[in-house]
């Protein structure tokens, strides 16, 4: 098995590479680190790397890049995949500042690249949205508990709590959630989430967002799972984009529990599966109507 240690970037495909690079350079602040005729590289402000954006027929994420151990060669990687029945393959190069990376098919078509010696690049002048980093993407999958048990026996990722049986929430360390998978009909993108500073620069997030028109179709809202404060918006190609703060996190993964928190409901909050078809935030409005039906 190899572990994944957390989130490098997803990868998106666009039918308007210019319109999304201006998006999310000019609304949400993303930089750019490489722009070429058919992709755009963007990493946040503290020069974290968050998207690849390459010029596609259709809007669709593609793939994720996983980061894991600084000190695994890709050729132990590819050995520990087909050691797990997964043919895998190195590339070299394959972004700015990472050297090599081991990249093989989900269950769900999706590619998975496996970085292991990330490079942070310079830190930039930050506008707009400004998110510290991409925190977590949720995806659709047509059998969620195949693909959980998929991401949990190959890439170590655990189960972090659920909704019901739909509806799982997995992580790669000690913060609540890193992937997200929704029993769905079809494969699909649901949101990319990216993580605020603190809820003061959320609130400041849904001023930018209201000052370009881009509706808040929900929240502010603190979650159930996870308890993160969240506000969700549409990008121009139809994406479902999240913007949160103050996510629980499990810091001594020996103690089995996320850290207390006075908005928790159990003492102490320990993964679950939290009841479906009601409301189980802690506060702010419901869900829109069909928002597990979002999606692109
Ligand atoms: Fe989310």
């Amino acid at each position: 098995m190899v572990s994944a240690l957390g989130l490098n970037h997803a990868v998106l495909n666009t039918v308007d590479l210019d319109r999304q690079v201006a998006y999310y350079t000019d609304l949400v602040g993303l930089c750019l680190v490489e722009r070429g005729s058919d992709h755009a590289y963007l990493a946040t402000r503290s020069g974290a790397d968050a998207l690849l954006l390459r010029r596609g027929q259709a809007t669709a994420l593609t793939g994720l890049a996983l980061l894991t151990h600084v000190d695994k060669s890709g050729e132990e990687i590819r050995r520990q995949l087909a050691d797990d029945g997964i043919a895998a393959e190195i590339r070299h190069d394959p972004h700015p500042g990472v050297a090599s990376s081991v990249v093989f098919i989900d269950l769900d078509g999706f590619e998975i690249e496996l970085i292991s010696d990330r490079r942070i690049h310079p830190a930039s002048p930050s506008h707009g949205v400004a998110p510290l980093r991409i925190g977590h993407v949720a995806r659709c999958v047509p059998d969620v508990a195949r693909t959980c048990e998929f991401y949990g026996s190959v890439l170590g990722l655990k189960v972090a709590d659920r909704i019901g049986e739909h509806f799982v929430f997995m992580r790669t360390g000690v913060e609540h959630h890193t992937l997200n998978f929704i029993q769905s009909d079809r494969s699909r993108l649901h949101h990319i989430a990216f993580e605020m500073q603190d809820s003061a620069t959320l609130t400041s997030a849904c001023d930018v967002l209201a000052q370009a028109e881009r509706k808040v179709i929900w929240g502010p809202v603190r979650h159930g799972p996870g308890h993160n404060i969240a506000t969700y918006h549409i990008n121009p190609e139809g994406q479902m984009i999240e913007f949160y703060a103050e996510m629980d996190r499990m810091t001594n993964e020996a103690l089995g529990y996320y850290d207390p928190r006075p908005w928790h409901g159990d003492r102490p909050q320990r993964p679950k599966t939290w009841p479906a078809g009601q409301d189980i935030g802690i506060w702010g409005p419901g869900p829109p109507e069909g928002f597990l039906k979002q999606g692109v």
